[in-house]
């Protein structure tokens, strides 16, 4: 008999079907985002569930789910909005999606990089009203080739955005919670502390993991740290940041600009980010091409596929 499967989102076509070839699923095809608790009473009886990063599934979640499920494959890298040890703790797998991801997220974070510090918000507007002129002395930017740019997660994702930022001529830094090895480090210069690596920046990639560490790892006080007029991109999740620690930094000038793809409470967005001008917001685009979407719910089913033929999913975080 086939595995039950709850799909909370509406996947691509193709990956629906292969979905639908190998299990009996439930797909959400109004695309509703769904509350904890319509999660809890629409899986039940269900052997899985495939989630994705609009899922809060907090611990007190975990302990209402149908005992029957056995896994939870999230179509995302990131897993931070499911409690890993509270599902390890009930025998429930929770897999993700890296690897695919990568490149697609990487070119995200130079765009926020660049889209920031070369006034692409403040041009837009510009360019659409049509109140500009060439001069001299019209939105000059900050540019960004050449600078030593400060990477925070020095995992898949941040690797590939170094990789890309060499092109652009830049020294690479970055702080990660052990050093490299030679051959993955490639050049770039390992700071032990996050004050040091801050300190060296002039451009700063947030791409390490939402973890309960690493919650408001930007705040007031490291914000400190770093040199005036700063560029920061972040990639990878709002709750990295402490917002208001950043507006003020944005307004002082600590930060010369900030763009960010990702938010604290998604998809609220702080409101002080919608009135800043040296802000350059996307809506959470990191992984949105076509091919990498149906690369993660292709890898989501086979890590639901791999986990209910017996073997153990690749893609297992606990
Ligand atoms: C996207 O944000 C992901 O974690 O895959």
């Amino acid at each position: 008999m086939k595995k039950k499967i709850f799909v909370t989102r509406r996947l691509l076509k193709e990956n629906e079907e292969k979905l639908q070839s190998l299990f009996e699923v439930t797909l959400n095809k109004d695309d509703k985002i769904y509350s904890p608790q319509e999660i809890i009473s629409r899986s039940k009886n269900y052997d899985g569930i495939l989630s994705s990063v609009t899922d809060p599934i907090n611990a007190d979640t975990i302990s209402k789910l149908s005992s029957s499920i056995k896994i939870i494959a999230n179509g995302a890298v990131g897993f931070g909005n499911i409690d890993i040890q509270a599902a390890k703790a009930k025998g429930i797998t929770v897999t993700n999606t890296p690897d695919v991801l990568t490149d697609a997220t990487a070119d995200i974070q130079i765009l926020l990089l660049l889209g920031a510090s070369r006034r692409a918000y403040e041009g837009r507007i510009a360019a659409e009203t049509q109140k500009w002129k060439w001069s001299f002395d019209f939105l000059l930017g900050k540019q960004m080739s050449n600078k030593r740019l400060g990477i925070l997660g020095m995992g898949r994702i941040g690797r590939a955005v170094a990789k890309r930022a060499k092109a652009f001529g830049m020294e690479i830094h970055y702080h990660n919670r052990s050093k490299l090895s030679s051959d993955l480090e490639d050049g770039g210069i390992y700071h032990k502390d996050l004050k040091s690596l801050f300190e060296q920046s002039e451009f700063l990639s947030i791409n390490c993991p939402a973890t309960p560490e690493t919650k408001n790892l930007i705040n007031r006080e490291t914000l400190k740290y770093l040199k005036e007029n700063t560029v920061v991109g972040n990639a990878a999740r709002g709750d990295i940041v402490d917002d208001e620690a950043m507006v003020e930094a944005l307004k002082n000038g600590t930060v010369f600009a900030y763009g960010l793809d990702v938010y604290n409470g998604e998809p609220k967005i702080h409101p002080e980010y919608l009135k800043l001008k040296n802000i350059f917001l996307l809506p959470h685009l990191g992984s949105a091409t076509k091919r990498t979407r149906w690369d993660m719910a292709y890898r989501a089913t086979k890590n639901l596929e791999d986990f209910f033929l017996g073997k153990k999913p690749q893609d297992q975080v606990n």
